[in-house]
């Protein structure tokens, strides 16, 4: 099977979102500062373009996880496989994710990141597929664009390792 990537959101578009994002998150953390985690590897492209564009303090810490194999299908079972370098106590963590979907990796790491007692937490993601949702309960802070079900790649976002680094995201179609 082989497979194509057409271009869905062009890289104008997501930067231009971005940034608005970058501007609510500064204008609502404004005299604090915000610990700002990436969930490696797919947030990496997400969370640089956001932290360049806060102009509050901000420290970074990642974490990795992963619900998927290799294939476009969650299995439902979350793995934590780098944790954070940086106790979270007291701070105002925001979490930065490349997509929710099933919420099942978030719904893991909420339980994770509050039991470790931060000022606040909050969930700031680029892409979001509300219509895959399992875990109904998870609240997202900060969207950047809801998505149709489609399985989609670049910034940041792999099928199979791959497309990361297109500075667009865009939907795989397969042959
Ligand atoms: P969830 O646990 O089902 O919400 O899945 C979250 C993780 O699955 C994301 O952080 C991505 O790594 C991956 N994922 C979900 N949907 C897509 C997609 O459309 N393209 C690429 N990766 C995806
Ligand atoms: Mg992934």
């Amino acid at each position: 099977m082989s497979e194509r990537v057409r271009e869905y959101i062009s890289q104008e578009k997501v930067e231009a979102r971005i940034q608005e994002i970058a501007d609510r998150i500064s204008a609502e953390y404004a005299g604090r500062q915000v610990h700002i985690i990436g969930i490696l590897k797919g947030s990496v492209f997400f969370m640089c373009e956001l932290a360049k564009r806060l102009t509050i303090p901000v420290t970074m810490d990642f974490m990795s996880c992963s619900s998927y194999g290799s294939g476009t299908v969650s299995k439902g079972v979350v793995k934590l496989s780098k944790d954070l370098d940086e106790p979270i106590e007291g701070k105002n963590v925001i979490l930065v994710e490349d997509i929710i979907d099933s919420g099942n990796t978030l719904g893991y790491l909420l339980e994770q990141m509050t039991m470790r007692k931060p000022a606040s937490l909050k969930l700031c993601t680029l892409l979001d597929k509300p219509s895959r949702r399992i875990r109904k309960d998870i609240k997202v802070d900060y969207t950047c664009f809801e998505i149709e079900d489609y399985f989609v790649v670049g910034y940041g976002l792999d099928y199979d390792q791959k497309y990361r680094n297109l500075p667009y995201v865009g939907i795989v179609e397969f042959d």
